[in-house]
């Protein structure tokens, strides 16, 4: 694919030309419904109601870390955060400065943030640059060119276009370049890449949603592109009903605007993605690391009930071997749907049965929806102690707006009121007293069964109460996108007061950028088929591009009843995604992993025995996510933004694979019930074979390629030993779909730290923990691995006590040497020996010396593996296998 490119030097001529060329067109704008500036005016309210252009520049202001335009009515800023963070700004302001600077999202104290910049204003431009960005805005047109400093083009708004303010609504558009790629945007469905797709952001209880199905839970209004490698970000710091436009209704210019609120867009600068990953992560917050029972296996169900068949099931798991940590209470067990209460006759000594679940242990989590129900007089704690305190959300004419969700009519607490979250916090005491581990918040679009559009009335009010914003009150239109983040932000922040040394576990169903400070998700209310269990996989991994790294789908779907097949491959997938928590809905079958037989539960059994063996490695990429913001599901481009020769994401080729940390690479068929063969698209070579250890033969270049297969007239290359060779290499890259297996391949070097099976995380291993070593191709090429832990509960890691050892390998002339570093930290593990795996060793025998000292080293023939067993030791070591 040809690369569009130009020089700032040669755009100002090449807009002339092109405007010269063909009439401005105008953008096309998507279906959408009534604007919220219509709607409010219809219902008499203010309509946020400017009307203004970015065009000809009128007044300009050289900024120390940016410039400010005039352009008539309106005002546009863009300044310097850092040097590969941009913001910008603008509003029709009728003259006056830009005022109220919010954000629920970006962190406090990041816009104040500020780099020195040198302006390059000239006649034609004003401009500036940063260490890494050369930003211009034309004086004709005020378009604004973002380009490295080489003055390649990275994004410019599209030629043409005005961005346009109407009624307080306004669009922005952008270039688009033949093969720039769209990733991100939190939760929506659809294929990996958003290029030529539209979504609209409006938190949306989306029961049974289907592939196409927009909008769905969540308003994550970030997104990363890459074209050709090179990749930047942009986020939109806008809570009203936003949208996005890449390139489906125009071919050249992709497009992204809101139905009110400020223009406020920040430009997050590569080149690599990773790199965009970690600036968002930067200006919204990485997700705090979250207690190393959540990586275990989650049985959940709506609804288990009474409290004997939770029992039932916690014995089953660990009399059939499961392994399983945590177990999920929804809204059966409360006593009418009420929440924060406990059914007396179904569960009728709550604290006892949490601590013989605990006994086992289990961690049980509790739904606690947001509504509140409306039953005055009863002696219902959360409705009196809230109606006390004007905790609700009013309607208009001041008096508290109720709606109908499961409890029968309800009443919504104002989470947009710093004292009406506290207040909300507070309802947690009772059952973070009995014993519960986690809380569940569901239903925070918010859900209204009997409200226009499935919520509440855009006209009910809120009153705002947030460092950096007026003190004033919003309509729903501008809160209803953060509403389910606030929920989870009173949640985690109340939870954590009652139990300040426990690390809150916290799940919510809808959220606004940001909201992975407060909560981990899921993808909602799936459907239990082929085609969910495909999308988990692109859904994942974009709300882990979104600051959401860790979330899960409901394994077997939640909506109708899987197959056996659907079911068993579902959970066989899912041991390899963040969150692994089977859920179904009522009035489905059973899920459970023994449902369908020992055949299928063995199965089963086999890939989440290969999670729990796998924790370590686990949580050493949980932490890793929880201080940069890097996923845990990966894209395959994130770790290979470079596979291909023109930069497109190998993602794009790559089927349904994806990464699991830096290290794994997950390969189900792009289609997971297909049953005919496929091919991988490994980056690279040298993959080994995560099950049997054995290393995937080099397949040639396809230069070398061509040459091998150059027809002769006899046939005679075909049997040259080099073609078969790279026949074999070919035909070991396809693959023929089963039931029982899922392909999963290590990178070549890779260090992995594995443990013996536990049942449970609380369960201390026994046994040596294993640190496989497979061996990059070449000498000198990287070869590593690190293991984090920590007591996998309490925040005690922030004073030290955690353990932190990095790995390396080399290979040297007649073998491979592996270093543990000295331990950072001064937590003491759980082992006392480290069995060192070396696959990819070809040789009969081996020696082993350990910091100069011979030790016994087996060779493993079968796995092409040698093994030796050292004492671990805190301050670091070195082994050398030989020959
Ligand atoms: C919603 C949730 C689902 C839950 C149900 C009952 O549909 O998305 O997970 O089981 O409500 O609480």
């Amino acid at each position: 694919m040809i690369r569009t490119r130009w020089l700032v030097g040669s755009l100002i001529l090449a807009y002339a030309v092109t405007a010269s060329a063909q009439q401005p067109t105008t953008a096309t704008p998507i279906a959408m419904p009534p604007s919220l500036g219509e709607q409010q005016a219809q219902n008499g309210l203010p309509t946020n109601g400017q009307t203004g252009s970015v065009s000809e520049i009128s007044e300009s202001r050289i900024l120390p870390n940016g410039v400010e335009i005039r352009s008539g009515r309106t005002i546009m800023r863009v300044t310097a955060l850092r040097d590969d963070i941009l913001r910008v700004q603008a509003a029709v302001t009728g003259g006056q400065p830009l005022t109220e600077d919010g954000s629920w999202a970006v962190l406090p104290g990041l816009r104040e943030k500020t780099v020195a910049v040198e302006s390059t204003s000239n006649p034609s431009t004003l401009g500036f640059r940063t260490k890494l960005l050369d930003v211009r805005i034309d004086r004709a047109t005020a378009r604004l060119v973002i380009a490295d400093l080489q003055g390649n083009i990275i994004n410019a708004d599209a030629l043409g276009h005005t961005t346009n303010f109407q009624n307080g609504s306004f669009r922005v558009s952008k270039t688009l370049p033949s093969d720039e790629h769209f990733f991100g945007l939190g939760d929506k469905t659809g294929p990996l890449d958003r290029r030529e797709q539209a979504f609209s952001m409006w938190n949306t209880d989306a029961f049974g949603f289907q592939e196409s199905t927009d909008p769905i839970y969540k308003t994550i209004p970030f997104f990363l592109s890459i074209d050709h490698g090179v990749s930047y970000g942009i986020f939109l710091d806008n809570t009203w009903r936003s949208s996005f436009d890449f390139g489906r209704s125009e071919r050249l210019a992709y497009s992204f605007g809101s139905e009110g609120g400020p223009l406020d867009y920040y430009f997050l600068y590569g080149p690599e993605p990773k790199q965009v990953v970690e600036d968002y992560a930067y200006l919204t917050g990485a997700p705090p690391l979250p207690p190393l029972w959540s990586f275990g296996y989650q049985q959940s169900r709506y609804s288990y009930t009474p409290a004997s068949r939770l029992r039932e099931v916690a014995d089953r798991l660990r009399k059939d071997k499961i392994p399983a940590d945590v177990l999920w209470l929804d809204i059966d067990f409360q006593d009418r749907n009420r929440p924060f209460t406990v059914d007396p006759k179904t569960f009728p000594n709550m604290p006892q049965l949490l601590a013989d679940l605990r006994a086992q242990h289990f961690h049980t989590v509790a739904i606690t929806d947001l509504h509140v129900a409306k039953v005055p007089g009863e002696g219902y704690a959360p409705y009196d102690t809230g109606i006390a305190g004007d905790h609700f959300v009013h309607n208009p004419d001041g008096s508290v707006f109720s709606g109908v969700v499961w409890p029968g009519p309800s009443v919504f607490p104002d989470f947009t009121q710093q004292q009406s979250r506290a207040w909300w916090g507070t309802l947690y005491k009772q059952f973070v007293g009995y014993g519960f581990a986690g809380f569940w918040n569901d239903m925070n679009e918010p859900s209204v069964f009997d409200g226009p559009g499935k919520t509440m009335p855009l006209t009910t009010v809120h009153r705002i109460d947030e460092p950096g914003f007026a003190t004033r009150t919003a309509t729903h239109a501008e809160i209803h996108n953060l509403y389910g983040m606030q929920n989870a932000r009173g949640t985690y922040e109340g939870v954590l007061k009652l139990n300040p040394g426990e690390r809150p576990f916290v799940m919510t169903r809808a959220s606004y950028s940001g909201g992975q400070r407060y909560s981990v998700t899921w993808t909602g209310d799936n459907s239990a088929t082929w085609n969910h269990l495909r999308m988990s996989t692109s859904m994942l991994e974009n709300l882990g591009l979104s600051g959401y790294a860790f979330a899960g789908a409901d394994v077997g779907g939640f909506a109708n009843s899987p197959q056996p097949a659907l079911l068993t491959k579902w959970l066989e997938v899912a041991a390899f995604q963040p969150i692994d928590r089977d859920h179904s809905a009522k009035g489905t079958a059973d899920h459970e992993p023994w449902v369908n037989g020992p055949e299928q539960e063995a199965l089963v059994r086999k890939f989440i025995n290969a999670r729990y063996r796998l924790l370590p490695y686990l949580y050493t990429v949980a932490e890793e996510t929880s201080r940069t913001g890097l996923p845990m599901i990966r894209p395959l481009f994130l770790e290979f933004p470079h596979a291909n020769k023109d930069g497109h994401p190998v993602d794009l080729d790559a089927g349904g694979e994806f990464m699991f940390g830096p290290s794994l690479l997950i390969a189900p068929p792009a289609y997971p019930d297909t049953l005919d063969k496929y091919s991988l698209n490994l980056p690279g070579n040298g993959w080994y074979d995560f099950w049997t250890g054995k290393q995937l033969p080099a397949i040639p270049s396809e230069a070398e390629l061509k040459v091998l297969f150059q027809a002769s007239p006899d046939g005679s290359t075909m049997q040259s030993p080099a073609a078969q060779a790279a026949m074999k290499a070919i035909n070991a890259n396809r693959i023929q779909p089963t039931e029982e297996e899922l392909p999963v391949y290590v990178r070549a070097g890779s260090i992995l730290p594995m443990q013996p099976l536990v049942q449970s995380t609380e369960d201390v291993p026994q046994g040596p923990l294993q640190l496989r070593v497979y061996p990059p191709v070449g000498s000198g090429a990287a070869c590593a691995g690190s293991i984090y832990l920590d007591d996998g509960h309490s925040f005690r890691y922030q004073q030290g006590e955690y353990l932190r050892e990095e790995f390396t390998c080399a290979r040297t002339a007649d073998g491979i040497s592996v270093k543990v570093s000295p331990q950072q930290g001064s937590f003491v593990p759980w082992w006392k020996q480290m069995e060192i795996v070396v696959y990819g060793w070809q040789q009969a025998s081996a020696h082993a010396s350990v910091d100069g000292q011979r030790m016994k080293a087996q060779v493993e023939a079968t796995e092409s593996a040698v093994r030796v067993v050292i004492p671990a030791s805190a301050s670091g070591v070195e082994v050398v296998l030989t020959r």
